[in-house]
Parts: structure tokens; sequence; C-alpha cells
């Protein structure tokens, strides 16, 4: 199991503010000094541009942000390093394949299939896409206990069909907490067309759980260093590679071409292609190190430590405040550690507010998946997530505090 005082020693915040209850890590995690330290080593020490310079401190950063490359291809069992894209987060990971393989491949009456419990990065880009080019833009609907509806046997028949060209769905989703079956989904969608393309926004689930690419058997994942230790501003895509390299470009610029003439341009070999411009240099160094971080807790624990403060929670909820908070999602234990509930007749904001009075950090909205709450009948939702630096004494505060709010608003 972990050990949280040991943990919360290593992220300085909790120097600065010992009496922060953070429960937000959903929307970004909290930093540990190792990645700060990385960040400032480069600044400090090499800050020089990658591939450009033929001087030491040019090819120190190289040598760093390849190596880094190498870790991440690593960490989630990519074949090759040059599987690994480094983008500005997941949203923008998305947003390159519905442009660089969407507009390439989705034609008028062809079928894009997303789910219901999307992030707005995951379904807006292709409804848009569906729409401009005539397609079908099907949505996977949830059931009454919050899964995903995968129809009978959970086959897919009658969702995914020979027309469908892309099926992009979450790995977890960021209010109903659901994990999805992605390797299951994975085969059967190929099963019924073996030419689909299966993306996945593993966004909450990388910082989590062990991904591992190839026995997942999917062709995309798209995940961002800031909600996994490491820090913002970056992001990751994991492409096939056969794939990667029938795509077109997503920015035209600097460091993305073998050769440029007045009338035609030949771009390089992916992962290079899709990586225009000077990217987040410090970012992508420093992530290895929240890598490691993770690695060094172990998965099991990870998961372990994660699934015992769920438990925990959704039981002391129901417990202390009974069927006044309602829980969004499907019950414990296919509820990884995202809480989002309703408390009415309270408003999330008003509740969120009494939070943040005692020290405690919690989303409240729609955490940017209107689709889902529409579909659950509510505008908004407030919700805790836990990571490694949490432990039941947060819980019990969140607890005390929606009490709080009931004195106070009620
Ligand atoms: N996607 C992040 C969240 O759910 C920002 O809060």
């Amino acid at each position: 199991m972990l050990n949280v005082t040991h943990i919360r020693s290593d992220f300085p915040i909790f120097s600065d503010k010992p009496n922060l209850v953070y429960l937000d890590s959903t929307a970004t995690s909290l930093k540990p000094r190792v990645v700060i330290e990385k960040l400032r080593e480069y600044y400090e020490k090499y800050s020089a541009n990658v591939f450009r310079g033929i001087y030491g401190i040019s090819e120190k950063a190289t040598e760093e942000y390849e190596e880094t490359r190498q870790i991440v291809a690593d960490f989630i069992n990519a074949k090759s390093p040059d599987e690994v894209i480094f983008t500005r987060n997941t949203t923008e990971s998305l947003n390159l394949l519905a442009y660089s393989l969407g507009q390439q491949i989705i034609e008028k009456n062809d079928e894009v299939v997303t789910t219901i419990e999307e992030h707005h990065s995951n379904f807006v880009p292709w409804q848009q896409l569906a729409a401009e080019n005539g397609a079908v833009f099907k949505i996977i609907d949830i059931t009454t206990d919050g899964n995903l509806n995968l129809g009978k046997n959970s086959s897919l028949e009658g969702i995914v069909t020979k027309k469908t060209k892309i099926l992009t769905l979450t790995y977890i989703s960021n209010v109903l907490g659901n994990i999805n079956p992605i390797k299951e989904i994975a085969r059967q969608a190929k099963k019924i067309n073996p030419k689909i393309v299966v993306i996945v926004d593993a966004a909450q689930a990388v910082p989590h759980i062990k991904v591992d690419v190839q026995d997942l058997g999917c062709d995309f994942i798209a995940f961002s260093a800031h909600k996994m230790l490491g820090p913002t501003g970056l992001g990751v895509l994991w492409g096939r590679y056969d794939l990667l390299e029938s795509m077109l470009p997503f920015n035209f610029g600097g460091e993305m071409i073998e050769s440029v003439e007045a009338d035609k341009t030949l771009f390089k070999s992916p992962p290079y292609k899709f990586e225009a411009g000077t990217p987040h240099i410090a970012g992508v160094i420093a992530l290895k190190e929240s890598i490691h971080y993770l690695e060094k807790l172990g998965w099991e624990n990870v998961e372990a430590h994660e699934k015992e403060l769920t438990n925990y929670a959704l039981r002391k909820m129901a417990y202390e405040l009974g069927k006044k908070v309602k829980v969004l999602g499907p019950s414990y234990p296919n509820h990884k550690g995202i809480i989002a509930f309703t408390f009415e007749p309270y408003h999330p904001h008003d509740i969120a507010q009494i939070f943040s009075d005692e020290n405690i950090c919690i989303r409240a909205g729609h955490h940017c998946a209107m689709p889902v709450h529409t579909r659950l009948g509510v505008n908004a939702s407030c919700r805790m997530s836990f990571y490694i630096y949490n432990d039941k004494t947060d819980i019990d505060k969140a607890i005390l505090a929606l009490k709080q709010v009931e004195k106070v608003l009620g």
C-alpha cells in the first residue's frame, strides 16, 4: 500500500499549504519535487533548442528529449518510440486525429461512432468532422447503472457496422468514473469491421492504471502529462506506425520537413512529421520523472490505494448523507477514483464554494462533458477525485463539508 505521509513530503505544495485537501486530480494532478527540479535543470543547465544546434547544450537537450520518447514508449508498451508524438494535450492529440486522419478517410454516409460519456474534446471534433463530410455521427448510450450500453452480450451489434470507419471512446469517464472494457470493445469492433480505426481517450486512465497499447488492440491513444504528475502544456498521441505514416501533417513549419522547394515540400517520417515548431522541451524532459515516480510506487499499489479510497468515500457518503447525495455513474467496483454527485437542492457552485472555504478543492459544473449531464437530466454536478497523495482523512473532511453545506444553505 502507499505511504501517503511520505508521498506528500515529495510534493512541495503541501509544505506551502499543509492543510490543503486536493480532490481535483481529474482536472490536473499536483507535481512532485522531482518533476519541478527536472524542469529547472533544463532551464538552468542546457536550455537550448532540440535538433537544431551542433553544440553541446543542444545535443544534451535533444538526448534528454528523445530519451523521454523511449521512456513513454516503454511505459505504454509501444512497439517503437517513433509511434510516440508529443502534442500540447489530449485535446490537441484528438483534434490532430480528427484532422490528419479523419479528413482523409471519412466520406459521405460513413459512420463515426463515439459515446455519450465523452469529454467535449473527444466528442466535438468528431461531431464537426462528420457534419463537414456528410457522415453519420453515432453516439453510444449508457445503461441505467451508468456503464456503456454495448448492445447484446456487449457485442456492439447494431452500433458498429461495416460503414463505421472510426470508433472513438474514453477509457475512464471524467464524470461517471466507469472503466470501459477497451480490449474487448476493440476486439468486437474489429470483428465487425476489420478496417475500423479504434481511438481511445486515455487521459483519465494512463495516470491511474497500467496501459499496454499492444494488449488493448486499439489504434491510437491520447493522454496528457499534467494529469499524471507531469508538466502542463504537454500531451501524447500514440498511434500504430503504418497509420501515422499514412496521415497528413497537422501543422506545417520547422523541423517537420525533409525538403522545401518553391512548388513542393517533402515531410519527415513520424513522429517528426507531427511535431512542427519548437516543442515543449522542458515539459517533455520532465515527463520522464513523473513516469519514474509512478513506476516506483508500483501500479498494483496505486490501483489498490485508489480503489480503497473510492470504496470508502462511496460507502461513507451513503451512510452519512443517505439518498440526499446522488452519485453519477456505476456502483463500486466499476468506479475509479472519480465521484461526481448532486446534492439537491444546493447548486454545485455553492457547494464548491463552501468546500473552498474549508480549504477543499473540488470541481463543480459540467466538467466539459455536457452530453452525459444532459442524458442524466442534470445541468451540473460536483466532482471529487482521488490520487496517490489523498487519504481517508481527506474524504472525512469532504463529508464534514457536505454537512456544512446543509447548515449554511439549508
Ligand atoms: N478534463 C479535465 C477535467 O475533467 C480538465 O476536469
